[in-house]
């Protein structure tokens, strides 16, 4: 066959050619190094007399470079026909981040208490002085006002006249108050949020972090319902990680009596959790219950404290 025949041929197969290892065996077929077509006419070519060089070197030169050259085209297209974009094709979802750990242990604290019939309740992190100290028992003058370090809110109104005094919270007490002046027991509620202190910062305390507040107002309710609620919620927080809880007498103005409650994970050190005790009958009566009717349990969780045990 004609140097310019075999040319013609090898690009038709080539144009003709399915995928890409169709493709290849054409390649090796013309261009091969040990036994391609062209390859063995470039080695004839060698061997051959100066004239002959002169004459075909050049056709072979060209045929070479066209079929080279069509063999890139059709790489081209295969490559392009494959790479269709199928539009109906659900796309990949991108992690593109996570919820802070404050918010997923809250999440996790709601759903444990929602599971033991507890309702969420919110609170403003802006509170009256009213709620925050004195119906909780602490009133002005009280010296256990300085178991809170506060940030006091100036107390003016728009148009310049003194308002009752406010504060950024200093814990999540003072929604328990609001929420018994409006309701009628008996009742169990949770109130996670943000609370405030003027405080030096340590690896343990921050001038603004969360606490989960927890009541429970019913009839001969009791230290030891305080204590069943709050081992069961430890023990579903740890998810089987045995836990032990410790209940040290303490003392806060609105309960009595109070405990502050410890965990110890494993062999970790015990790190105090939560303030808790009984209501004490003065703020029963500031929302105008009968103490000698309703009793009932209040706790105080430091959330940032439960997130350091379990996740170190
Ligand atoms: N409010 C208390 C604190 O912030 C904790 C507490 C809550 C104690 C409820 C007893 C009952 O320290």
């Amino acid at each position: 066959m004609e140097l310019e025949e075999i040319g013609k041929q090898a690009v038709a197969e080539i144009k003709e050619a399915k995928d890409a290892d169709s493709l290849e065996k054409i390649k090796v077929k013309y261009l091969g190094r040990k036994q391609g077509i062209i390859t063995d006419i470039f080695k004839r070519l060698a061997e051959s007399d100066l004239e002959e060089k002169r004459k075909r070197g050049p056709v072979a030169q060209r045929v070479k470079s066209d079929i080279e050259e069509a063999i890139s085209v059709r790489t081209g297209e295969i490559k392009g026909k494959n790479e269709y974009v199928d539009v109906t094709v659900p796309p990949k979802r991108e992690e593109t981040g996570h919820l802070h750990l404050v918010t997923q242990v809250e999440n996790d604290i709601r759903r444990i208490f929602e599971g033991m019939n507890f309702s969420v309740i919110d609170g403003p992190e802006i509170e009256e002085e009213k709620y925050n100290f004195d119906s909780l028992n602490i009133p002005a003058d009280h010296p256990a006002r300085e178991m809170w370090d506060t940030f006091w809110v100036k107390p003016v109104s728009a148009s310049g006249e003194k308002k009752s005094k406010y504060l950024l919270r200093t814990h999540t007490s003072p929604v328990q108050v609001r929420y018994m002046e409006r309701h009628k027991p008996p009742f169990q509620i949770i109130s996670p949020g943000r609370v405030f202190r003027y405080e030096a910062t340590d690896a343990s305390h921050e001038t603004n972090f969360h606490q989960l507040e927890g009541l429970m107002i019913g009839r001969g309710i009791s230290l030891a319902n305080l204590k069943f609620v709050i081992e069961e919620f430890f023990r579903r927080f740890f998810e089987g990680t045995p836990v032990k809880v410790q209940f040290r007498s303490s003392y806060f103005p609105f309960v009595e009596p109070g405990v502050e409650v410890d965990v110890k994970l494993g062999d970790g050190k015990w790190l105090e959790m939560a303030g808790a005790g009984m209501v004490h009958p003065s703020v029963l009566k500031a929302v105008k219950y009968d103490p000698s009717k309703w009793q009932g349990f209040a706790f105080g969780f430091g959330i940032e404290r439960l997130i350091m045990v379990k996740y170190g």
